[in-house]
């Protein structure tokens, strides 16, 4: 790059053959090299090295500079401090892997840069993505009217979705709107909510039962508490899945609520939406398909990599009648029934996604993303039944999927100190180095969790998590 940039044409930025090529085999053989890696690379990296990682803010280049020392330092000094979120051992948060075919695919669709956002512009590539929907809304058993749309991920497929909601429900009387979540809702929905214009005094937090699902009789009182007030409920989400506990809420009979009252359901599922590909599953998500709107991370539950999510909305006419717009300097569309990306989202000049989730899918094929779907739930499973029966751990909830939380409690301290050593549990468990686990708040109180999710975790680093937990925790206990 550095002799092409100092050359005599210095406008020309188009790169030769040979030198695409040797680029290209360069920053494939230091991804190959990282990939094998991973499952000798610590379970978190050095996230607190300030200075270091101040290194990353560099001055912009006058003259460009070869390819090489900007891999070294990229793959030696700042991509490995980090959480190592695609390792076997990444047990935070919501993991997912991040399969090495999306990164093929992004290659092509960025190399090859068509335009999708409007079908004609690109009409075998938004069919593409358009199977792409079809295949997830088969999967999630939504009815032909479905139309959806592939987003950055679920927080971007939540705002678009309650956008819709209030349009189709509200139109102007957005004041008078009314929004009912549960206290274990994802906080990407109110932070949509208030992005869709529905102030924070139009939002009731519905109380969960015991087992963190929403409660349903305190659901219909506030709706009738709101509606006799002269306010207009029109929306409630359920999730599918909650990250503190992986708790489901029961969605049949939310949505039953929600019919009844004339409010718009939307579902959750960025967690664990997935698990309706199983057959076996689909009890534990009852009323899933029932949905108005449902968000979706296959960056989480089809193991590909971030900024992928995807919405579903039950009647695509409702996407389309929000966000259809024309512009008579673009091409027009031919027919309304063909997919036309930009009237069913915000945006118009939008990368080609369709691929990223299209490739993986076609390469595999169903049956894989079942099987491995289901281990990862088989794992979790067997995680928890192995970390509950360790002396002093308190399971919150054993897994609904594949996401447990425990904690420390010692029958003869204080909650105060078994805060303190669930956190340093978590602590200590990732700093051993093999396995990556998270914690979370909740009425008060420390939890450690665990979820499975990410393809490249098997049976093996359950092992290291039990026995890392194990011996952990027996430390702390010491202390
Ligand atoms: C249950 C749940 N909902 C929503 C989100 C937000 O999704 P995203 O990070 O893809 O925007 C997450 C992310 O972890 C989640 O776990």
């Amino acid at each position: 790059m550095s002799e092409a940039a100092s050359g005599e044409d210095l406008a020309d930025l188009e790169l030769g053959a040979d030198a695409m090529r040797e680029l290209g085999s360069k920053v494939l053989e230091r991804c190959i090299d990282h990939v094998a890696r991973l499952g000798e690379t610590a379970s978190c990296g050095d996230v607190h090295d300030i200075e270091a990682i101040r290194s990353a803010r560099l001055a912009l280049p006058e003259i460009g500079m070869p390819i090489d020392p900007l891999l070294d330092r990229l793959f030696d000094e700042w991509i490995p401090r980090s959480f190592t979120t695609p390792g076997p051992g990444y047990f935070a948060y919501v993991p997912g892997g991040g399969l090495y075919a999306t990164a093929l695919a992004d290659l092509i669709a960025e190399t090859t840069n068509r335009f999708v956002g409007v079908w004609p512009a690109a009409p075998a590539l938004a069919e593409i993505e358009a199977s792409v929907i079809d295949w997830i809304a088969q999967w999630m058993q939504f009815p032909p009217t479905a139309r959806g749309l592939l987003t950055s991920g679920s927080s971007m497929s939540t705002w678009i979705a309650i956008t819709t909601a209030r349009e189709c429900r509200l139109g102007t009387r957005i004041r008078d709107g009314v929004a009912y979540v549960s206290s274990q809702t994802h906080h990407c929905v109110a932070k949509a909510l208030r992005l869709a214009g529905i102030a924070g005094d139009r939002v009731r937090v519905v109380p969960t039962d015991a087992s963190y699902r929403m409660d349903l009789d305190a659901l219909r009182r506030a709706i009738e508490s709101d509606r006799d007030g002269g306010l207009c409920p029109f929306f409630v989400a359920s999730t599918a899945g909650s990250v503190h506990f992986g708790a489901v809420d029961p969605m049949d009979e939310v949505a039953d609520i929600a019919d009844e009252y004339g409010l718009w359901h939307h579902v959750d599922g960025a967690y664990g939406g997935f698990f309706h590909v199983v057959p076996e599953f689909r009890t534990i998500l009852r009323g899933l398909p029932r949905a108005d709107s449902l968000a979706l991370d296959p960056h989480k539950g089809l193991f590909l990599p971030y900024g992928t999510g995807a919405l579903l909305v039950r009647d695509g006419a409702d996407l389309r009648r929000v966000h259809g717009a024309s512009a008579d300097y673009l091409p027009s569309n031919p027919d309304d029934e063909v997919y036309d990306i930009a009237s069913y989202g915000p945006e118009l000049s939008r990368p080609f996604r369709g691929l990223r989730i299209w490739l993986p899918m076609m390469l595999y094929g169903a049956a894989r993303f079942r099987a491995a779907i289901a281990e990862k739930r088989s794992l979790a499973v067997l995680a928890h039944e192995r970390i509950a029966a360790l002396p002093n751990i308190r399971v919150a909830l054993p897994p609904t999927l594949s996401l447990f939380a425990f904690r420390i409690e010692h029958p003869d301290r204080s909650p105060e100190d078994n805060d303190r050593s669930t956190r340093d549990l978590i602590d200590g468990v990732t700093a051993l180095g093999r396995v990556m686990i998270s914690g979370c708040r909740e009425s008060g109180r420390d939890f450690a969790r665990v979820c499975v999710l990410s393809f490249r975790s098997r049976k093996s680093q359950i092992e290291h998590l039990v026995a890392d937990v194990a011996d952990v925790a027996a430390r702390t206990g010491r202390t």
